[in-house]
């Protein structure tokens, strides 16, 4: 059994993220404890939960008060008010009260979805993340950031509610679907490229970076929470440093919001967002040529999908989260592991960008 621990700095909200194949048995064994103290639901998907259903009621199921299961629909739709408070009763018809845990199991959605019930529901109660994909793994389940979608854009309602606890079973992801695998390594690159040269220079003598592609996947979830723990434990509501970890996610948030949620993968639209930011800290930031093609070079090893974008595109871009005084901020890159944050009159160059790269 291989397991590894990250540790999240944060004072008196902080947590452990476990990481490896025994992750699972841990939590059971964490979860009879919370169920002797309090009520525990979880929260998970369709798909997850016909391939893991039995695993699930296992890991429910304490031998004195079981966990509630609650199983939303599969995607990105269940990012929604409705959603949101059809869970919140679902919460308060089981009595959870506010000695209570969530535990969030599935991908992105999930995670955010439950996260964001868990922290207004009495006004918060405990979450525990159990992430299933990839991208989860390595990004949404760790920092505390929870959401759901507007029609006017990508998680534009959401809260910061760190979790007690983090458990990614690495066994897991031999289910996930290739593009879910590709979507999850895109936000490796991504904290490859601005926080961790090791890592870039890992994944750079790689050649496949794909689910049969012999990538030591236990080292570089492992590296990959590291450096996001780091970031975490200095700049908890994202004041600072950490704005990097948008690297990509200005052109990459507006895409899913103007293609429509759910047509493209998250990481899909971060490899094209960080194509474009690449392209624009050339010209803006004096990225050196030779960086911007080994750059390029790992993160076209994640394959995307054709997209046809117009001109509600920008009218997206107007609208990030990240925005201040009405310019779009954006993060670049002025050399591998070093980033540099800038905000933009005009949300069109990074359009422009997105067309040279
Ligand atoms: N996904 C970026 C962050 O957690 O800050």
């Amino acid at each position: 059994m291989t397991m590894n621990v990250v540790h999240v700095e944060l004072g008196e909200r902080s947590y452990s993220i476990h990481i490896g194949d025994g992750a699972w048995d841990l939590l059971q064994e964490n979860l009879r404890e919370w169920n002797s103290a309090g009520k525990v639901m979880v929260v998970t998907d369709e798909r997850v939960h016909s391939i893991y259903g039995h695993r699930i009621e296992e890991l429910a199921g304490a031998p004195n008060s079981p966990a509630t299961v609650v199983v939303v629909p599969q995607g990105e739709k269940s990012k929604s008010f409705g959603r949101l408070e059809d869970l919140c009763r679902k919460m308060a018809g089981a009595g959870l009260d506010r000695g209570s845990l969530v535990v969030a199991l599935g991908g992105g959605v999930v995670g955010d979805l439950a996260g964001l019930a868990a922290s207004i529901y009495l006004r918060g109660v405990s979450v525990i993340q159990v992430p299933t994909t990839l991208l989860s793994m390595v990004d949404s389940s760790t920092g505390g950031k929870t959401g759901i979608n507007l029609p006017e854009g990508k998680n534009q309602v959401g809260t910061f509610h760190q979790p007690q606890g983090v458990y990614a079973n690495t066994d897991v992801l031999r289910t996930l679907e290739s593009r879910d695998w590709y979507s999850g390594m895109a936000e490796i690159v991504k904290i490859s490229l601005t926080l961790d040269p090791e890592l870039f220079a890992y994944l750079e003598k790689v050649n496949d970076l794909g689910p049969e592609g012999g990538v030591d996947i236990q080292l570089i979830v492992e590296a990959a929470c590291r450096r996001k723990a780091e970031v975490i434990s200095i700049d908890e509501k994202e004041a600072g440093p950490r704005l990097v970890l948008n690297f990509g996610h200005t052109l990459a948030h507006a895409l899913e919001s103007s293609l429509g949620l759910g047509e493209i993968r998250h990481g899909e639209a971060v490899a094209i967002g960080m194509r474009a930011a690449l392209s624009l800290s050339k010209q803006i930031c004096g990225l050196d040529e030779g960086q911007y093609r080994r750059a390029m070079a790992v993160i076209e090893k994640i394959p995307v999908p054709d997209i046809r974008y117009d001109q509600n595109l920008e009218q997206f871009l107007t609208r990030d989260k990240k925005r201040i005084g009405g310019r779009v901020r954006c993060i670049l890159l002025e050399d591998i592991g070093r980033c540099h944050v800038t905000s933009l009159d005009d949300p069109g160059e990074l359009v422009k960008a997105l067309a040279l790269s």
